[in-house]
């Protein structure tokens, strides 16, 4: 049954995300759907290159007491009136209503990935602190911080000054190009949590342990330049041992499984 009292409203596009509310009266929001670039910066082999053109990420939440009665479906209409022919992209926990939400709009699951998370209380900051000073010859580290918003991609973030902003990358370059990074975002203005991207090392530079250098170096960055962060989250997907096992090196934990679902609208 379609919800007759609710109101989509639309905010115009902010940093590249446009914003639908479903709005119950009086003033009451009882859900919310995103369309933003999907991140350019998902760590694989070899580095990712530009995003499919045109691809979103989709993010939809109806608040629990207003479920199943077609928010969803309305704030999900909304949006992809503004994005016809364009491919969404939504993770949704598996079993979830997120999931039978998406099935039951045509999306087809594309992947899943494994969530891990770091504590800095767990962190051995003296160990942390070796694996960074580690010598690499032939390569340097690097650190950057600013926005991520209009980047496709870390190298084109590198070439921008280092200045404050909510992302961390941390980078090994050879001859002046990159060859390794890891990168993390926090979430929010004073978020406890960052969101680790990577580390991704490119093909020909493998087996050195510049993963693990990139990433030491990362966890270790963010905390000097934000001490409100207290973890980071990270996902894999489940086809890359060698990336569990750097989690687990680290001292990230298994948090829980996601899916990746996608759609092309018409
Ligand atoms: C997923 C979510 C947005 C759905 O919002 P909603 O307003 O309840 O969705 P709708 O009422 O429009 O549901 C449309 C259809 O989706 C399916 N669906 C939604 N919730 C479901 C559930 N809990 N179990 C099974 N099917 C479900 C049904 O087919 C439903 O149609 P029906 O009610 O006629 O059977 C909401 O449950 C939510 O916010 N979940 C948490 C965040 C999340 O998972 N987001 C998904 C990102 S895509």
């Amino acid at each position: 049954m379609s919800e007759r009292r609710i109101d989509i409203v639309a905010e115009p596009d902010h940093l590249g995300v446009a914003r639908w509310y479903a709005v119950a009266s009086p003033g009451l929001v009882a859900g919310v759907a995103g369309l933003g670039p999907i991140e350019p910066f998902e760590c694989g082999s070899p580095l990712p290159a530009a995003v499919p053109p045109g691809t979103l990420e989709l993010s939809l939440h109806v608040e629990p007491s207003w479920r199943r009665r077609g928010i969803g479906s309305r704030l999900l209409a909304a949006a992809g009136a503004h994005a016809a022919g364009r491919r969404l992209v939504a993770e949704v926990a598996a079993g979830s209503a997120g999931e039978s939400f998406c099935v039951r709009h045509g999306f087809r699951r594309t992947g899943a990935w494994g969530h891990d998370l770091l504590t800095y209380c767990d962190v051995h900051h003296a160990w942390l602190g070796e694996l960074v000073d580690v010598e690499h010859p032939g390569y340097r580290l690097r650190h950057w911080t600013g926005d991520v918003y209009g980047a496709t991609s870390v190298e084109q973030m590198l070439r921008r000054p280092s200045r404050p902003g909510d992302a961390v990358v941390s980078a090994a370059e050879a001859d002046g190009g990159l060859v390794a990074y890891a990168l993390a975002r926090r979430e929010g203005p004073r978020g406890r949590r960052a969101r680790q991207y990577g580390p991704a090392v490119r093909a020909g530079h493998r087996g050195r342990r510049l993963g693990l250098w990139v990433n030491a170096a990362l966890i270790k960055r963010v905390r000097e330049i934000d001490p409100h962060v207290e973890e980071i989250e990270t996902r894999t997907a489940p086809d890359d041992p060698a990336q569990q096992a750097l989690r687990r090196h680290l001292g990230f934990h298994p948090l829980g499984r996601s899916l990746r679902y996608e759609i092309t609208l018409p």
